[in-house]
């Protein structure tokens, strides 16, 4: 582990601890109110689409999903068509699914292996750059440059074993590096490379999407909604919020985290004590549990309807009956706990429309929500870009 992390993580132990001692909790310096249209105004959504959706490069997936050159996967959520491929010197790439000829659909497939994609509308066919190799019949075609008609690339990048790509083939330069900096040591260190995906799943829920990405932006609602799941696991109301802007780097103690106290600080694990909510704008969230990590995607589909995607990775492939029995319990708390979060969601969806809020009011704990509204604002009025 880079001794910056390492530095940042004992940090937020001594805060944590410092917090016990004397009845603290990390706050922001005021209440923030969020007007309610930001969740019902419909040309505030397609400037969101725009701009958050197409602007940013998005986490679409594992490393392991591309294991090897010619496996493929497509991805439809954000409304773009985008097939995501590792080609034959080893490279992601992402392309718009959408064929040069006459648009239709190239790959249909969720996910698979491929030397070539062929288009199911007249056989045009590509191969794993993007390129036009081949189409039937092309003597009496007419005169066209086959080097013209290749797919439209998206930007694509690995990094930390995860997979971004922006879902827009807009000629601005993606600086993915400087991006992600403010996390790069901290994503690094979770090693989510070697890791492999016990489940993913995908649920669309009936709700903006603000609301199912507000449940992971604060631990304040821990011990009421969750109350017979996850809070007892954790320091009621107790978290670290590190604003490494755009992103946010959330640290929720564990129930146990004072016996620290006891030993040498050089002793000390963050990873063991901690759940970890890392917020990367504009819709994913890595969290990170004491021994496995979760992938979140959040994307509207609609102004009242969202798809939450997540990926469980494990360190190792679950080959015994008891690795396989101990990841199952887990997933199976997540599910409930989520579930726990998108119910509560869909009822604050039911009630947007009532007028019985012009604004929600944002506790001085609530401080990633704070800071995620205030990037979200940033980069609406374009001051914030990639
Ligand atoms: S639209 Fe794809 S080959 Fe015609
Ligand atoms: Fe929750």
């Amino acid at each position: 582990m880079s001794e910056t992390n390492q530095a940042e993580e004992r940090a937020i132990i001594e805060t944590v601890l410092g917090y016990c001692d004397n009845g603290g909790t990390h706050l922001q310096p005021d209440v923030m109110q969020i007007p309610v249209t930001e969740y019902t105004d419909p040309e505030r959504l397609n400037r969101e689409i725009e701009v958050l959706f197409r602007q940013f490069p998005i986490i679409v997936g594992h490393a392991s999903a591309l294991a090897a050159p010619g496996d493929f996967f497509t991805h439809n959520s954000t409304g773009v068509p985008m097939l995501i491929a590792r080609n034959r010197v080893g490279e992601v790439k992402a392309f718009l699914n959408v064929c040069r000829h006459r648009g239709a659909r190239v790959e249909q497939q969720p996910c698979g292996k491929a030397n070539t994609f062929s288009c199911p509308y007249h056989s045009w066919t590509y191969d794993l750059d993007g390129n036009l190799r081949g189409l039937p019949k092309d003597t009496n075609f007419g005169d066209i440059d086959k080097s013209e008609l290749g797919l439209v690339a998206l930007p694509a990048f690995e990094r930390f074993g995860l997979i971004w790509v922006r879902p827009s083939p807009s000629s601005a330069p993606v600086d993915i590096d400087a991006w992600v900096a403010p996390m790069a040591e901290q994503l690094e260190s979770l090693d989510l490379k070697s890791h492999v995906v016990f489940k993913e799943w995908a649920v669309k829920r009936e709700m903006n999407w603000h609301i199912a990405l507000e449940g992971f932006q604060e631990q304040y609602h821990f011990c009421s909604a969750h109350k017979n799941t996850a809070c007892s696991a954790y320091l009621d109301n107790q978290g670290v919020f590190l604003d490494q802007y755009p992103h946010v780097r959330h640290a929720v103690p564990l129930a146990g985290i004072e016996k620290l106290k006891d030993q040498p600080k050089d002793e000390w694990s963050y990873r063991r004590n901690f759940m970890t909510q890392n917020y990367l704008f504009p819709c994913n969230f890595v969290q990170s549990m004491t021994d496995h990590v979760y992938i979140h995607t959040i994307i509207p589909t609609g102004q009242t309807s969202c798809i939450f995607q997540c990926q469980m990775l494990i360190p190792e492939a679950a080959n015994t009956e008891k690795a396989e029995k101990y990841w199952q319990a887990n997933y199976n708390v997540v599910q409930e706990v989520f579930d726990e979060d998108f119910v509560i969601g869909e009822s604050i969806q039911a009630g947007l429309n009532t007028g019985a809020n012009q604004h929600f009011t944002i506790g001085r704990y609530e401080s990633c929500l704070q800071m995620a509204r205030r990037s979200l604002a940033d980069a609406l009025a374009g001051r914030l870009k990639v």
